[in-house]
């Protein structure tokens, strides 16, 4: 019975996805490249009308102009060619998440950023600078937290960088408060995955990838990209000359993951994939699968 209800409820999302699907067939894209070229890339405050979300990194993207700066109607070329002209960060290392962002969003091939908070699609609980989304009072896990920064900002004490090191510290750390604030929480190996990739993503592109496991980010770049969403460039920053991809964030990413000492966690549902804001978290109903 509940086998058959599921099904049923799949086989009543058909004839819609058949119609979009459809609509695009021999489609061109509209960009093939970020709608911003002749962006100066200078840094610009995102206004009351512009969409952000929960990840720093696209948020700084959006504020420079690699991404749309409206945050909108945002496709998977575009974040990709986004995050290589912005960060030098390969398209091996963040596709994944770009598809992810697609899921969470309303229209079949574009997304805003706000779209990407989704609870459980790619967003994960247990992030750097957001709070987990069942927490009171604010249920807020859009915006930046300087309460739930702390734990990073205070990372490596007694020098003035960030690395592999402390990044992995900050995880165990953030499990175990998350741990004691959210009786909703959900710390399975997928969001674990996802939040190592991105504490090893703040390393790599403030610091100097070609030091590899060894990377240091100086603490005021990391600080400055999480809580203005800013690139750091008038205080030095610059662009890795390397490019970040899969291989050479690896070492960076192992470190993280042992030390990380990541111990599955309250709900414990199995991964699986929303449809939509109308999908439950259980994956039984209709709207997931
Ligand atoms: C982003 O998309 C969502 C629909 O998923 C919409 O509710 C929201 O208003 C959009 N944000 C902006 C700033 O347009
Ligand atoms: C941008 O996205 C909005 C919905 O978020 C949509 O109404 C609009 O048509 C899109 N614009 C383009 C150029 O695709
Ligand atoms: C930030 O998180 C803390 C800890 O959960 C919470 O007490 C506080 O209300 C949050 N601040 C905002 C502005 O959401
Ligand atoms: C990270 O920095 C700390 C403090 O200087 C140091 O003890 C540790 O060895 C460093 N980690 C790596 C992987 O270089
Ligand atoms: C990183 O280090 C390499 C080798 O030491 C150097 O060539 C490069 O200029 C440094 N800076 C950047 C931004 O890549």
């Amino acid at each position: 019975m509940i086998k058959l209800t599921g099904l049923l409820a799949l086989v009543s999302l058909l004839p819609a996805w058949t119609v979009m699907v459809s609509a695009h067939t021999g489609y061109a894209r509209q960009y093939d490249t970020a709608p911003t070229t002749g962006d100066d890339h200078g840094f610009q405050a995102p206004g009351p009308n512009d969409a952000r979300g929960p990840c720093p990194g696209l948020n700084t993207l959006a504020n420079h102009g690699y991404l749309p700066r409206d945050g909108k109607n945002i496709t998977i070329p575009i974040v990709l060619q986004a995050v290589l002209d912005g960060f030098n960060v390969g398209p091996d290392v963040v596709t994944v998440a770009a598809k992810g962002a697609l899921i969470a969003a309303e229209t079949p091939d574009f997304f805003n950023l706000t779209e990407i908070a989704l609870h459980e699609t790619f967003e994960h609980d247990i992030s750097l600078s957001r709070e987990d989304f069942n927490v009171d009072p604010n249920n807020d896990n859009i915006h930046f937290n300087e309460t739930v920064f702390t734990t990073l900002a205070n990372s490596n004490p007694g020098v003035d960088y960030y690395n592999a090191t402390s990044a992995g510290f900050v995880q165990k750390e953030r499990q175990a408060i998350q741990n004691a604030v959210n009786p909703q929480l959900i710390n399975n190996v997928k969001g674990f995955k996802i939040r190592t990739r991105e504490s090893s993503l703040y390393v790599a592109v403030m610091g100097n990838i070609t030091d590899g496991v060894a990377t240091r980010a100086p603490k005021n770049y990391v600080q400055i990209l999480f809580r203005e969403e800013r690139l750091p460039i008038a205080e030095g920053w610059k662009k890795n000359e390397l490019m970040i991809t899969a291989d050479t964030i690896r070492p960076i990413q192992k470190e993280i993951e042992r030390l990380s000492e990541f111990q599955p966690s309250g709900v414990q549902p199995n991964p699986w994939i929303r449809l939509g804001p109308s999908g439950d978290i259980d994956p039984i109903t209709a709207n997931s699968i």
